[in-house]
């Protein structure tokens, strides 16, 4: 980048321009690199190879003859240097893209991104992803794959982990702070586009079908936010849509990201999506498969290699127009003048302190809990006086609460929740520990050890849940209990009588009805990376109020799944006192704990909704202020939420749609009112003529501390 720390949108070009360009203007420059390039030098510059950290021999060779748009996977600066060196003996000497998943950290492991969005923090996530973005740059990355930006509602789907949950809004509001965060120093991809957590079953890669209406209203918000907040890159999804696969889709490419969003980056395939093309079943060889591809409007294959071995011949066949290469290159290109690269192909720009970026991954996971339960107040514990049970094949391990993406995040720099309870209590308190099972195993013999640790102890604080690799990419589960013979355990702890505080650590909301109804005291903490114990701990002894609020609904059953808040009524909503109502005869329609929902060791009361004017035209802003008091006895975050329903409307409408939020903190008898607003522009849905509208009618509105609470008031929009 030109400037260290303008955002990339703000680079000026002109500025970037390098010694390797003849001075002119920045599209002449281009168009004239490009009049002197090959064929084969174009489409290698959509070519991205992976690496294995370093490119290899033949990988350097191809960078060397210009024929590699960038690498994935090469980081850390020597390797970065090297790979660069290559491109830049090249004839062009165009410097590379290099490319790696930094998703939640590079050195520095945050939360994952479903925890992160628990916060509902934008400014807090937005310098996570500041921070990840600066150590991966000063690693020689200058393009990350994130944000992540799938709506799921489905969380057998592995990677609702690696997303923001079931919103759109929050989803938006999300994607833009990752986005503005990361391009302080790399390039971001907003991805997968499009819908690929609408997977059918939840099961990975699946296929997806779905009305334009769900498309329009709820999938794509993000993906629009994270366009108009200047992301570099869009990455295409492995799913077809309706029988479309979004990697050789024109109208999601070209009609919709730049015809319709106006997008001017470039577009990168996923790992070998464009040779998936073939097993899709929509092309019968790899140069269909790659036709089909670019001519949709995928300026870069990832890993297939097709672009590069295939595609000359049909250019030279007039089989694919020229102009359309050139139109990818010149995208690739102008990404490169926008990090600068031309100008100063290495950047090196010193790596944070690390104990800075420890201290924000730390304030990151504090707002990342989620109390879920605290009966009897069970928490926050007292500090010293008692003996404490730390207990779980996750209390004391260091690997899984790095997530399932964690770059160079390294084990050895995780504090686990045990370590993180004994730097705590110090000597004031009896501090015992057993695993008594591994995470997936099913052998019970060291349940007898954790239940006399239980029985020894005045609180068992017991840590469950998934290994970090059961949720993420390619691990979609069935069954959404606590793995192995963790439930059993936990049954036999309880069964001490000794008060219990389940701690979970899980990259998707799990099913847990026993715990639910006998536990006292429930923490989800997801996986919170490096400082995951420290954080726990905070919260544990309260020395942190937890203020996290759920992204997504946990529901009673699998068989409840999919289910989300915003759901549409039904022309029969459900009625206890009518059978022919749309229910189940086995459980209650609603969920376990609701989208929103987050417990605090204090109190809140809300009252005093007011609306600023309750009519209101289509180009106003609804400002509802709602007064909120603390009243418990301790310092508190609660976040205000704010929901409309439109109540008549040409096409169903969802029953409660979040439109606003904000974190209020409070002192103990404090009270604030507070302002939130909605522009009327912002309650538009896809409406029956294909396009957004905001239909004159009455609406209803709710705010309050989740989805299924909060005051009520109405308002018109004319
Ligand atoms: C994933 C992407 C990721 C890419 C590169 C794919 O398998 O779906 O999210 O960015 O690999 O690692």
């Amino acid at each position: 980048m030109c400037e260290s720390r303008a955002p990339l949108i703000r680079v000026l070009l002109v500025g970037c321009l390098t010694a390797a360009l003849p001075a002119a203007t920045p599209a002449q420059h281009l168009d004239s690199l490009l009049a002197r390039m090959t064929l084969e030098e174009k489409l290698g510059q959509l070519h991205l190879p992976s690496a294995n950290q370093r490119a290899n021999r033949e990988q350097l060779d191809l960078a060397r003859r210009g024929l590699a748009g960038g690498f994935l996977n090469v980081h850390g600066r020597e390797a970065a240097r090297q790979a660069q060196q290559a491109a830049l003996a090249a004839r062009h000497k165009i410097p590379l893209l290099l490319g790696l998943d930094v998703i939640h950290g590079y050195r520095t492991t945050f939360p994952i991104p479903l925890a992160e969005a628990s916060s509902f923090d934008p400014e807090l996530v937005e310098a996570a992803a500041r921070m990840a973005g600066r150590e991966a740059r000063a690693a020689g990355v200058n393009w990350t794959f994130a944000p992540m930006v799938d709506i799921a509602r489905d969380p057998r789907w592995g990677r609702i982990a690696e997303g923001s949950g079931e919103d759109p809004y929050l989803g938006s509001v999300m994607a833009a702070a990752r986005v503005r965060g990361f391009q302080e120093h790399v390039l971001a991809t907003v991805k997968h586009f499009a819908a690929y957590g609408a997977a059918e079953a939840g099961r990975d890669y699946n296929t997806v079908d779905m009305s334009d209406r769900t498309l329009r209203d709820i999938y794509l918000p993000p993906f629009k936010a994270a366009v108009d907040a200047g992301v570099a890159s869009v990455m295409t999804a492995f799913n077809d849509i309706g029988g479309v696969p979004a990697s050789g889709s024109a109208w999601l490419t070209d009609t919709l990201l730049r015809r319709e969003w106006g997008f001017d980056g470039f577009v990168v395939s996923d790992w070998t999506s464009v040779l998936e093309l073939l097993q899709h079943g929509v092309a019968g060889s790899r140069a269909e498969a790659g036709r089909l591809a670019l001519t949709a409007g995928v300026d870069m294959d990832m890993v297939s290699g097709i672009y590069l071995d295939s595609l000359a011949a049909l250019v030279r066949a007039n089989r694919i127009p020229l102009a359309v290469v050139d139109t990818a290159v010149k995208r690739i290109l102008r990404a490169k003048v926008r990090l600068g690269l031309f100008t100063d192909p290495y950047r090196e720009i010193p790596a944070p302190n690390a104990n800075a970026a420890r201290a924000l991954a730390r304030r990151m996971a504090h707002a990342s809990i989620v109390l879920l339960k605290n009966e009897g107040n069970v928490l926050p514990l007292a500090r010293s006086a008692q003996t404490i049970a730390v207990i779980g094949p996750l209390a004391d391990n260091q690997l899984e609460p790095l997530g399932p993406w964690h770059a160079q995040g390294r084990r050895q720099d995780v504090v686990t929740v045990l370590a993180g309870i004994r730097a705590h209590v110090g000597t004031s308190a009896q501090v015992l520990h057993a695993a008594g099972c591994a995470i997936e195993d099913t052998a019970t013999a060291g349940f007898a050890e954790a239940v006399a640790a239980a029985r020894r102890a005045g609180v068992a604080i017991v840590v469950l849940g998934e290994r970090h690799d059961m949720s993420g990419e390619a691990a979609s589960r069935t069954s959404l209990g606590l793995p192995g013979v963790q439930q059993r355990l936990l049954e036999a702890v309880h069964a001490t009588g000794t008060p219990v505080v389940l701690v979970l650590m899980n990259g998707r909301p799990l099913i847990l009805e026993w715990a639910a109804e006998r536990v006292p005291a429930i923490l989800e903490t997801w996986f919170l990376g490096v400082e995951a114990g420290s954080a726990i701990a905070d919260v544990l002894f309260g020395t942190v109020n937890p203020s996290g609020r759920l992204p997504v609904t946990i529901p009673r059953t699998l068989g409840q799944i999919p289910l989300y808040y915003n759901h549409r009524n039904t022309g029969r909503p459900p009625s206890d006192s009518d059978k022919f109502t749309s229910k189940y005869i086995d459980v209650p329609v609603t969920p376990r704990y609701p989208f929103g929902y987050g417990l605090s060791y204090t109190t809140f009361a809300y009252r005093d909704l007011k609306l600023a004017a309750a009519r209101l035209g289509q180009r106003d802003t609804l400002r509802a202020s709602v007064t909120i008091a603390n009243t418990g006895r301790r310092e508190g975050t609660t976040v205000v939420q704010l929901y409309v329903r439109d109540e008549v409307a040409s096409v169903t409408r969802p029953v409660r749609e979040l439109k606003a939020f904000q974190r209020v903190t409070l002192r103990p008898g404090e009270s604030r009112t507070v302002e939130l607003r909605v522009a009327v522009a912002d309650l538009a849905f896809w409406g029956p003529e294909r396009r957004f509208v905001v239909e004159p009618g009455s609406f209803r509105l709710f705010v309050g501390p989740s989805s299924a609470e909060g005051l009520e008031t109405r308002f018109e929009v004319r």
